[in-house]
């Protein structure tokens, strides 16, 4: 198998190489991709990045009551299906399984979709009682998935597709590429991309720029073949079109709980990642035949379907230590400036 060193140094002396290729390798590479790795980077100490699920069972929590919700609204069906593509350790299933009343749970099946090994491992243990019991399954591949009635939600999915970074100069686009030196901006033809950022500001003014994931449309729609009828929930970190492009969304790297903008260096040992572009992430979900889909605030969306108060006089109960990370998640998914905030929720229906 040739290394990501190998395809680089072949690549490079044929000229520079645009980042969302470089993405590509250092998140998916076969052997040395971030996510093809046996080791699981997720989590606090020790680690390079923490998910809305490190910080405690309040979003499965809430996810558990939104999805019982839908199969009421679809009139109880005796079979419903929800599959978490990018489901990484599993622990949203576990999460979601654990909050289900016994009545949903006996119709209940979730299905994790994960390439990554280490993710695969962990999340084959942590939802062993419900494999045993039929309730969830870790899944090869989308394609042997029958369409079902039910759900599909993500966390931080659409993030972790590879992105291209574009600028405006005042005259013409530009594309960060990979150069012998590091990272440059090249004139390039935008494309489809142009169009779209073109359509969603009113002006644009050189500095303006967004990202453009190629693979978002396609993996849409692999999804939404898969879902007869139900709830499509996207909880992932990003931004309307129009901000993206005001601010100038670019990449990220994650290493060690620290973030800048070296997405080029120790490739395969950080993990890349971009805001995702919800007013797009909603034209695809759109073009699928999906509606009344919109998209907020993770912490409005959790105030507005948690039942916080019931929740709060059970946890007043707990053990001192138990309570204070129960309010800890609380104030994560529902403070202004914390986690809740920088995430949005996209929901749609069919
Ligand atoms: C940022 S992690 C999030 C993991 C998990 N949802 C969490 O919140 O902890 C992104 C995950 O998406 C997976 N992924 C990327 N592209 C995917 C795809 N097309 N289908 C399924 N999973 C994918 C990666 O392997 C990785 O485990």
């Amino acid at each position: 198998m040739t290394t990501v060193a190998e395809i680089l140094h072949q690549r490079l002396s044929q000229g520079v190489i645009p980042a969302a290729e470089v993405m590509q390798l250092a998140l998916y590479h076969p052997q040395e991709g971030y996510y093809r790795q046996s080791q699981n980077r997720w989590g606090f100490e020790g680690r390079d990045y923490y998910t809305a699920l490190d910080c405690g069972p309040l979003l499965g929590q809430t996810l558990a009551l939104r999805l019982e919700d839908n199969w009421k609204q679809l009139g109880s069906p005796s079979s419903y299906t929800v599959l978490e593509p990018g489901a990484g350790r599993g622990w949203l299933g576990r999460d979601i399984l654990s909050h289900v009343s016994p009545s949903f749970l006996k119709t209940f099946t979730y299905l994790h979709r994960d390439d990554s090994p280490a993710a695969q491992n962990e999340a084959k243990q942590v939802l062993a009682p419900w494999i045993q019991s039929g309730h969830a399954v870790v899944t090869d591949h989308l394609n042997s998935i029958q369409p079902f009635v039910g759900a599909i939600f993500s966390n931080e999915l659409f993030d972790a597709l590879p992105a291209q970074p574009w600028r405006w100069d005042g005259s013409q686009w530009l594309q960060e590429v990979l150069s012998l030196e590091g990272s440059e901006w090249h004139p390039a033809d935008a494309a489809e991309a142009g169009q779209w950022f073109a359509s969603q500001a009113e002006d644009l003014e050189a500095g303006d720029g967004s990202i453009w994931a190629e693979g978002l449309a396609p993996l849409v729609h692999l999804l939404a073949q898969k879902l007869t009828q139900g709830i499509m929930i996207a909880i992932d970190y990003g931004e309307s079109a129009d901000r993206l492009l005001a601010k100038g969304a670019d990449l990220r790297r994650y290493r060690q709980h620290q973030v800048d903008g070296k997405w080029w260096e120790e490739i395969g040992q950080c993990d890349l990642t971009a805001d995702v572009d919800f007013t797009r992430l909603q034209a695809c979900w759109e073009h699928e035949g999906f509606h009344a889909l919109a998209h907020q605030p993770l912490s409005h969306w959790i105030r507005r379907h948690a039942l916080l108060e019931t929740w709060e006089a059970v946890w007043a109960e707990l053990p001192s230590e138990q309570k204070m990370r129960q309010t800890n998640n609380v104030l994560q998914l529902t403070l202004p400036g914390l986690l809740g905030e920088r995430f949005r929720v996209l929901e749609g229906h069919r």
